[in-house]
């Protein structure tokens, strides 16, 4: 007998809400050009459904806000911060943790720990925050996710993996000396939330072991990733999320997390670490520049509420909903025609701007021209990926990616089924009329991450 389909639901009900604000046309038009065009520059209070990222944006559990109830705010030795190492050990198998106030003070760390002048750092797919903290500390990045991650058409069903020949092909080139580590993501963020098999991963520390390279995983998504193993990799399908997260980090050395994310709180991250000597170091390094290691730069509250959220995000039902309610917003997209990139991943969908507007040049920033359209036609604020987001080289030229892409980010626990369907419909009303839309020009470029702070006008 055939087996009916039985939907998913989030597994919470709602206790508290929060109400928002709904803006006019006339409204958005003037907060999109006092913001210079730029959805990072809005303010939150003119903003109706906010996708712009999935970063600290989470709703806390009861649990949560109970556990911030119990913070132990002493300078030295806080109990909250036993509990976190005592949920990094158990929940992700790494040794020894290193509390930072969010993922890329950790990422700081282990650049400068473990990067040389000259160095290189082979990494599925770059990441602003982490591939800049590789530069300060005197490395390049270089790319060695599968081709496919750059193809937004490509079904793929693991467009996180690594390519092992071109890896291969790194190490040849540049020796495995000059190799600190492999910059290994989980749920790839900018390919689009894009999973790595567990299969890549074996392989992968096959390779490096065999070369003495480390692997450092950013574990942001972890748990989204893993919930893609389960769901299309052979063999996964009966075990549980946790047991998977858990494989997934013992073929890595250590690992940079942001909590902010999988961990379902509004700040806070880690450093963790199998190796002591390592841990040692970076022990002593966050003192300078976070606070003492037993807090990092987190109140004892928020070290309770990472401890607990870690528990959570490992939940079936949890991450069952949180993924398909992505999805769901994705496939409704698909449904209308419009271009997104394939297949969806974990925490957001990503609309194909190169696609949607041919009549842009990149020059003209099409992602970041999208992303003030659809602000103004309804209040749905998002974020460009594309050439604003990619910087410039090292010799101060723009990088030109492949992928020129509107990420909506779906928070978690936050919005509901009907807030998807309203994103749907504006996302459709500005396809529809995407031939009227045009480019932007950059006013005011900043040194550093630039997609955050620059200005642009119309052109
Ligand atoms: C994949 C990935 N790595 C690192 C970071 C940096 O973390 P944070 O924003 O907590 O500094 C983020 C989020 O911004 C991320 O998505």
């Amino acid at each position: 007998m055939e087996q009916r389909k039985r939907s998913w639901a989030e597994p919470y009900k709602m206790k508290v809400v929060e109400l928002i604000h709904m803006t006019t046309r006339e409204e958005r038009e003037a907060a999109l050009k006092e913001a210079g065009y730029n959805t990072f520059l809005l303010k939150s209070k003119d903003v109706y459904i906010d996708l712009l990222t999935d970063s600290g944006t989470s709703a806390m559990s009861d649990r949560q806000w109970a556990g911030m109830m119990t913070g132990d705010e002493a300078y030295a030795g806080s109990e909250n911060f036993y509990h976190l190492e005592a949920a990094v050990q158990k929940y992700y198998g790494y040794k020894y943790l290193v509390p930072t106030h969010q993922g890329r003070a950790a990422e700081h760390i282990i650049s400068q720990l473990l990067i040389k002048q000259g160095d290189v750092v082979p990494g599925n797919m770059y990441f602003t925050t982490t591939r800049l903290h590789q530069e300060l500390a005197g490395g390049t990045f270089v790319d060695v996710i599968i081709d496919e991650a750059h193809d937004p058409d490509s079904t793929h069903p693991f467009k996180g993996n690594v390519d092992l020949n071109k890896l291969q092909a790194v190490i040849d080139k540049y020796g495995a000396s000059k190799i600190p580590y492999v910059a290994l993501a989980t749920a790839v963020n900018m390919a689009g939330g894009q999973p790595v098999s567990m299969q890549n991963l074996r392989e992968l520390r096959e390779l490096t072991a065999k070369h003495g390279i480390k692997v450092i995983h950013d574990m942001t998504r972890v748990a989204e990733n893993a919930y893609f193993i389960k769901k299309r990799e052979a063999g996964y399908a009966d075990k549980p999320i946790g047991e998977i997260v858990l494989e997934i980090c013992s073929y890595t050395d250590g690992a940079t997390m942001s909590a902010k994310k999988d961990a379902l709180v509004n700040i806070g991250g880690f450093l963790a670490l199998n190796d002591w000597a390592l841990f040692e170091k970076a022990r002593n390094m966050v003192v300078v520049y976070e606070g003492l290691h037993t807090y990092g730069g987190m109140a004892g509250r928020d070290m309770e509420a990472v401890a607990i959220g870690i528990t959570e995000s490992v939940e079936e039902n949890h991450i069952r909903a949180r993924v398909e309610q992505v999805i769901y917003l994705g496939e409704k997209l698909i449904a209308m025609g419009v271009p997104v990139v394939h297949p969806i991943g974990g925490h957001g969908v990503f609309l194909n701007a190169k696609q949607i507007l041919p009549h842009l040049t990149q020059d003209q920033f099409p992602a970041q021209a999208l992303a003030a359209e659809l602000y103004l036609d309804s209040g749905v604020r998002s974020m460009e990926r594309g050439i604003v987001s990619a910087g410039r080289n090292k010799e101060g030229k723009n990088n030109y990616p492949k992928l020129e892409l509107v990420r909506l980010t779906i928070p978690r626990r936050v919005y509901t089924q009907a807030h998807m369907d309203v994103v749907a419909e504006s996302v459709q009303e500005v396809y529809e009329n995407r031939s009227k839309i045009t480019g932007l020009k950059m006013v005011y470029e900043p040194e550093y991450l630039r997609f955050f702070q620059a200005r642009f006008d119309v052109l």
